[in-house]
């Protein structure tokens, strides 16, 4: 990314991103809130509106029920399902909404530890565990949402986002000129509202839309075998499976957490099955109560009883209960229909006025819009201009730096990215996006920034990064090892918004020095420079790459551990760690981690 701020300092000139002044965020969660926070610093802009559509902030962290998680279809590949469709604050109703339902469980504790889990600007108390419970997590959250909690608009649901060319603009008036329009729902009344934005940061999470990918035979395996087949956003405690036969699907951060969870409950071994080493998991082999066992290949109706195969050839049967976690598909229902799926429906009708109440806004998600007349006569003419934002639902397209849209530079869709520290990757997108829209940085030109993601693309894809989307026909998984199709790279999704160390670092690293080498302007704190974000030093970029045999020194302490409140208290050999590494690593080794870190001097 350096070499791209070298660019943009250039490229783009200031004055196509100036005159925003309305800006809206959809969502009040850990992401929309510390970008809240952003644009208040810049003081540069009139309106600020965050639309959350829960009662509270905080996001995923308000824990919830799981009754229509359990009703998913198996299996579940479509990024549409569940997403906004007749959304009920309550919940309550026949609706197939996913929107209220957390992924999180009554024992989960952060898997990030809290000195580097935390805002820059709010710090976890130091009383609190080195890996805080999720409870504590929401008090935090809360906490630091004080200060723009009046921006927030609670029980507001955004169902429709599209941009539009405002009338008094001259011709050819570039893409940045776009305006949005917004139309929101207040659930307490059922009411509509539209508003005009200059521009929008969709911060609505994408951990909604689960993924149960079609393995061959599941669908006839879970009608003969019904409520064995679960994903692991509706997995709540390890009680509900004591004694059972548990497999768990995927070994990446749920896969790991619920399999430890289930260990002094559920029968033994817990079979965990995964498709490639976990980034997560700690170096040495699994658990003596865990049995890794080799993806799996197909779920057999005729043979066995429960029974799957694994692609070793493996039968393991007799399962009571099986854990999908595979992960989220990226689902943006009000900015863009996904078009694999898209219906033929369009939507021909708005509210002719502000605060219509509408008995069901049912249609609002449901495909491209044609002309839509709004209240003050512009017309919305332009036919579902993002459609290829999502398509099979593992990857969020034409976003540069995985965060601005690149043909609408007013849309910014932070935190994309997996396998990342998200509240300090959300405030140093934050400080990049307010300085972007106050004409204090600039971007590089459209062709650039289409050119950074195809070079990614293919950097990702020659370092066989990528896995292919499932069959858009039939949602079947691509048999393969994920690697070897024909380089059709627009098949290739998965993967696109992974990151693998130390690339975190380095996003980390250079987004602040992105943000940092914004023009002053008088007013601002930090001499004019603005609210800055984090910052990760040697110290942090190594301790990173610590995390998985960090979290296991922690949990080894077994129930005290909610006594161990630093890093320090674990013990000698984590107090001294950083210097022995330092010690025992050569300068150049030190220097390339640190450079590829982008960690200022290297
Ligand atoms: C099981 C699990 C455990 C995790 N553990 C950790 C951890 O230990 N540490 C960590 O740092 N991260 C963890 N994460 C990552 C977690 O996603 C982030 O901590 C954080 O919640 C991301 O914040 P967000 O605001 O981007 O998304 P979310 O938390 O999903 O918040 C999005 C908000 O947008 C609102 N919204 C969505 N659509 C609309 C709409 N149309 N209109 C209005 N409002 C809308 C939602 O109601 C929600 O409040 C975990 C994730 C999962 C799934
Ligand atoms: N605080 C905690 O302790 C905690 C607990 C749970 C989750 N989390 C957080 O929750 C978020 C989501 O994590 P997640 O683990 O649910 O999702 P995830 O990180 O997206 O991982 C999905 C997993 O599913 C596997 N997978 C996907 N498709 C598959 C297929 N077709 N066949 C077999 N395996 C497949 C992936 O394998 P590949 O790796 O091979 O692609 C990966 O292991 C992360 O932010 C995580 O940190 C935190």
């Amino acid at each position: 990314m350096t070499a791209v701020i070298r660019k943009a300092l250039t490229v783009m000139a200031p004055k196509d991103l100036r005159g925003i002044n309305r800006v809206a965020i959809v969502g009040g969660g850990p992401t929309g809130i510390a970008c809240a926070k952003y644009l208040l610093a810049e003081k540069s802009f009139q309106t600020i509106d965050v639309f959350e559509q829960r009662r509270n902030v905080g996001g995923i962290w308000n824990l919830s029920g799981t009754e229509k998680t359990r009703r998913i279809p198996i299996p579940q590949t479509d990024p549409k399902y569940g997403a906004g469709k007749n959304s009920s604050a309550s919940g309550r109703g026949d609706d197939d909404s996913l929107e209220f339902e957390s992924p999180l469980y009554d024992y989960l504790e952060t898997n990030i530890p809290k000195t580097m889990m935390a805002y820059s600007d709010t710090p976890f108390a130091e009383s609190l565990p080195l890996y805080p419970k999720h409870d504590d997590v929401l008090r935090y959250l809360e906490d630091y949402a004080q200060p723009v909690k009046h921006f927030v608009h609670f029980q507001t649901q955004v169902i429709d986002v599209r941009p539009f060319e405002p009338r008094d603009h001259p011709e050819g008036t570039s893409r940045l000129a776009r305006k949005w329009h917004l139309t929101t729902k207040d659930l307490r009344t059922n009411a509509l509202e539209e508003a005009h934005y200059d521009a929008v940061i969709v911060a609505n999470g994408h951990y909604t839309v689960p993924h149960v990918p079609a393995v061959p035979g599941i669908a006839e395996w879970h009608k003969k075998y019904p409520n064995v087949i679960m994903h692991s956003k509706a997995y709540r405690r390890p009680e509900d499976f004591s004694g059972q036969k548990v497999l768990v699907i995927g070994n990446s951060a749920s896969g790991l957490d619920i399999a430890g969870q289930l260990a002094p409950c559920a029968q033994k071994p817990i079979f965990l099955a995964s498709r490639s080493a976990s980034q997560l998991a700690p170096a040495g082999g699994g658990p003596a109560w865990r049995k890794d066992i080799a993806e799996i290949e197909a779920f057999l109706v005729s043979e066995g009883d429960r029974a799957v195969r694994t692609k070793d050839g493996d039968m393991v049967d007799g399962f009571d209960a099986i854990i999908f976690a595979t992960g989220y598909f990226y689902s943006f229902p009000f900015l863009s229909p996904v078009s694999t799926h898209s219906s033929s429906s369009s939507k021909t009708q708005s509210p002719s006025s502000s605060s219509v109440s509408l008995e069901s806004p049912a249609s609002a998600h449901d495909g491209p819009a044609a002309h839509l007349p709004t209240s003050d006569g512009e017309d919305l003419s332009v036919s579902n201009p993002l459609e290829n934002l999502v398509t099979s639902g593992l990857r969020t397209h034409d976003v540069y730096e995985h965060f601005i849209h690149i043909d609408y530079p007013t849309l910014a869709l932070p935190v994309l990215n997996l396998k990342v520290v998200p509240f300090p990757l959300a405030e140093n997108q934050a400080a990049v996006i307010a300085r972007l829209w106050s004409g204090r940085l600039d971007l590089p030109t459209t062709n650039d920034m289409h050119k950074w993601e195809e070079d990614e693309e293919r950097r990702l894809l020659e370092g066989r990064r990528l896995r292919p989307a499932p069959d858009t026909a039939t949602g079947e998984s691509v048999a393969s090892d994920g690697h070897d199709l024909p380089a059709a790279t627009s098949k290739y999704e998965g993967g696109f918004h992974t990151l693998v160390y130390p690339e975190d670092a380095a996003q980390i690293n250079s987004l602040y020095q992105w943000a940092a080498s914004a023009c002053p302007r008088d007013g601002l704190e930090h001499n004019g420079k603005g609210k800055l974000g984090t910052r990760w030093d040697e110290e942090q970029v190594w301790l990173r790459k610590q995390f998985p045999t960090l979290k296991a020194a922690y949990t080894n302490f077994g129930e005290k551990r909610f006594d161990v409140t630093s890093i320090a208290e674990l013990g000698k050999e984590w107090n001294d760690g950083y210097k022995k590494w330092q010690e025992n690593t050569s300068d150049e080794e030190k220097a390339d981690l640190f450079r590829r870190a982008a960690v200022p001097g290297y």
